[in-house]
């Protein structure tokens, strides 16, 4: 909805806040954030993240109602994805039965890119892919209102490799059954995912550049979620207990899974130390860190996301084209429609880096 509906919209959006408080349901099953800043929304966002229950996404979600509710220039109603590629396509399509003006898409449905970039032009919606791989160049070149606002993968990949060689070179009774190569257990995140695939690939790369040989004992998708991981290893464990050297785990959320298999199997503490690495820095992924299960995590900050994503939308809403000056949020980088948020390496030595 254009400038011309902006007063209908603040005074609908005025019932909203008199009525709920500033949230109420959506038709697409999530919640929106109404106006409280002291503009007027001139537009709406309709925000599909990928699974409301997970613990990253949930931080990111907060952070991007919370700005839409404070400034108010864009209103921002969001639905859950459940993890479903069927509940996705329903959600966009609900989104643009409703009109919105900005698509955000924390996207799992990694084979329909062109098609999703096509639906939103002939909508004439902006579409701004968030927290997902990005679009290719002929992809990007199907419209002028794509946008990719995501983190680095590559980055939080080399960041927990590293860490491991590090921690490999300083002891050398890391290698339990002595065979010279670091014996891990690769814990991935949902099938296909980005993010997963390159966080597995660039640590086994570190750790390759670091000149150290690895075997893979296990490599097992838990879907980024705690329970399913601490499952998984828990039945390796059983099977391969004295030839675990080290978990990679491609989130916090699967490492902590992780170090609770492998306390119930007697390590940590007074037992043997397996070093384990994630990914995110979230509040129980550092304090892991601080209580010494945990070796190093990378953190991907979900108030940069969410607030990049909010911010994105504000500079377009005044006609200008995304820059470092216009966005100006710390720790992002930003390139043509590409908003990249850097990654920061998380150990003991500096768990106060971790703060959002
Ligand atoms: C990643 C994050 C994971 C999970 C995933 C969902 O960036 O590290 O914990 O939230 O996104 O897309």
């Amino acid at each position: 909805m254009k400038k011309a509906l902006s007063l209908l919209v603040a005074f609908a959006m005025a019932l909203s806040l008199v009525a709920c408080g500033g949230s109420d349901s959506s038709a697409a099953g999530g919640s929106s954030a109404a106006a409280s800043g002291s503009g007027e929304a001139t537009a709406t966002a309709g925000v599909c993240w990928y699974n409301f229950g997970d613990t990253f996404i949930a931080n990111a979600r907060n952070t991007l109602n919370e700005a839409a509710a404070a400034d108010g220039t864009i209103k921002v109603v969001d639905a859950d994805s459940l993890n479903d590629v069927a509940t996705q396509t329903s959600n966009i399509n609900n989104f643009y039965t409703q009109g919105v003006d900005y698509l955000v898409l924390n996207n799992i449905n990694n084979n329909a890119i062109a098609e999703i970039i096509e639906q939103a032009k002939e909508e004439g919606v902006t579409l701004i892919f968030a927290n997902t791989n990005s679009p290719t160049d002929e992809e990007f070149a199907m419209y002028d209102k794509v946008y990719h606002v995501s983190s680095v993968a590559e980055q939080s990949g080399t960041i927990i490799g590293e860490a491991l060689a590090k921690y490999w070179n300083e002891h050398p009774e890391a290698d339990r059954n002595g065979n010279g190569k670091l014996d891990y257990i690769m814990l991935l995140g949902i099938q296909g995912h980005y993010d997963t695939e390159v966080r597995s690939a660039n640590s086994l790369k570190a750790l390759e550049d670091a000149g150290i040989e690895t075997e893979c004992v296990q490599e097992t998708i838990c879907n980024y979620q705690r329970a399913e991981a601490q499952n998984q290893v828990a039945s390796i464990l059983q099977a391969r207990k004295d030839d675990i050297d080290a978990v990679i785990a491609c989130n916090d959320d699967m490492a902590l899974g992780a170090i609770e298999a492998l306390k119930a199997a007697g390590f940590f503490g007074e037992g043997e130390y397996i070093p384990v690495v994630g990914v995110d820095a979230t509040a129980n992924g550092v304090e892991a860190i601080k209580e010494g299960t945990m070796l190093c995590t990378a953190l991907n900050n979900p108030v940069t996301l969410g607030n990049s994503v909010y911010k994105l939308m504000t500079v377009l809403e005044k006609g200008e084209e995304p820059t470092q000056e216009n966005i100006g949020i710390d720790g992002t980088t930003v390139e043509g429609h590409h908003i990249y948020i850097n990654y920061v390496g998380i150990t003991a030595d500096n768990t106060e880096d971790a703060a959002y």
